[in-house]
């Protein structure tokens, strides 16, 4: 039997692995806590670890897996900018993640924050249940004849693409891949700063690396069509929280929608209703009435759990059985 411990677990995790492993070579160890250089001592001895967007695994945890013995990281996420690369490289540690497992979850949350967003469906409910039937405040915009840029066209950003394309938007993107079905369909690809320039709605659908990291920064912003609506289901740091406030309390930007934020590691995933959040910018974004905020939801749905347990399960066994259909980073 393989040794898999798995840290970040929620129930939702549990079900979809627990109906995965069943029958196979497999055990699985659940952890709720977090993978940190504190809590890296439990994996003492596992094959693999399976973590999560918001755990650690910097050098220093790498290097204390490594004593421990264990040979994988399997990712049950397709982003990777947790992980020190280089280090399990150096430590022989093997590094998988899920590729792809519902693009069109991610695509279909963008969407519906979006629209939600724009026709201010949050508050409406909010008042409805207070019997608030007035209207004043919520005017919103027809979604159709407005342009949309979309930053990253690829498996994620393809489908918010055709997504805004059939809700009559004029799409336009940026990336550095041109992806063909999109321009076939009329979307036209555009340097970063004039997306910016003409949108009024920017999405976020690209990863976070080096070079995207605080991409809409106050230079970017500053390019932005003012009263643009700004969407990140990305990674947090895509933005930067700050300039992005800043710009909201001018006007600049109209209004954003977030599943994703720069400093979430310390808030998202768990019940903090009766604590004080220790973060002003996080804080204040709560308070506006244009902000609207999910916390890193936009894969949950059904599907895209059980894609999750499957590839990360086969990856797993994959390294086990010496085959190289694992999905390394
Ligand atoms: P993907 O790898 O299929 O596509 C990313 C695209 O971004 C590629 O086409 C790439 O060329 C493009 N890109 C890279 N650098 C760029 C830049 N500087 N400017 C414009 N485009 C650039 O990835 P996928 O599956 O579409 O996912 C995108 C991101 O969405 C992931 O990296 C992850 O961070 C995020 N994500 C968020 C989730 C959530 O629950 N909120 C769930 C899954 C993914």
């Amino acid at each position: 039997m393989t040794r898999l411990v798995m840290f970040s677990t929620k129930p939702y995790d549990r079900r979809g692995f627990d109906a995965e492993v069943e029958g196979r070579p497999i055990e699985i160890e659940y952890l709720e806590t977090r993978l940190d250089v504190h809590t890296v001592s439990l994996a003492a001895g596992a094959f693999a670890v399976c973590v999560f967007v918001n755990d650690d695994v910097s050098a220093p945890v790498l290097e204390a897996l490594a004593a421990g013995g264990t040979f994988v990281v399997a990712l049950r996420c397709a982003g990777f900018n947790n992980v020190d690369l280089d280090a399990a490289r150096r430590l022989g540690i093997q590094v998988v993640r899920v590729p792809s497992y519902s693009p069109n979850a991610v695509a279909e949350h963008t969407i519906a924050l979006m629209l939600s967003l724009n026709r201010h469906i949050h508050r409406a409910h909010n008042r409805v249940r207070d019997r608030n039937f007035a209207l004043d405040g919520l005017v919103g915009f027809d979604m159709a004849g407005k342009t949309a840029a979309v930053i990253g066209t690829g498996k994620i950003g393809m489908i918010v693409a055709r997504l805004l394309w059939h809700l009559r938007c004029e799409v336009i993107a940026v990336d550095p891949f041109h992806d063909e079905h999109l321009t076939e369909l009329g979307v036209e690809y555009v340097e970063l700063d004039e997306a910016l320039q003409r949108a009024h709605i920017v999405t976020l659908n690209c990863p976070l690396t080096d070079e995207t990291h605080h991409l809409i920064d106050e230079r970017s912003i500053s390019e932005m069509r003012r009263g643009a609506m700004l969407v990140n289901t990305g990674r947090g740091a895509l933005v930067d929280t700050s300039a992005v406030l800043a710009a909201l309390k001018t006007g600049h930007i109209g209004s954003l929608a977030l599943d994703v934020y720069e400093e979430e590691g310390d808030l998202f995933f768990e019940d903090r209703s009766a604590e004080i959040i220790d973060d002003d910018v996080f804080a204040l974004l709560l308070t506006m009435p244009n902000v609207l905020i999910t916390a890193h939801q936009a894969f949950l749905t059904t599907e895209a759990l059980a894609a999750i347990a499957e590839t990360t399960i086969d990856n797993v066994l994959a390294i086990v059985d010496g085959s190289d259909s694992a999905h390394h980073v």
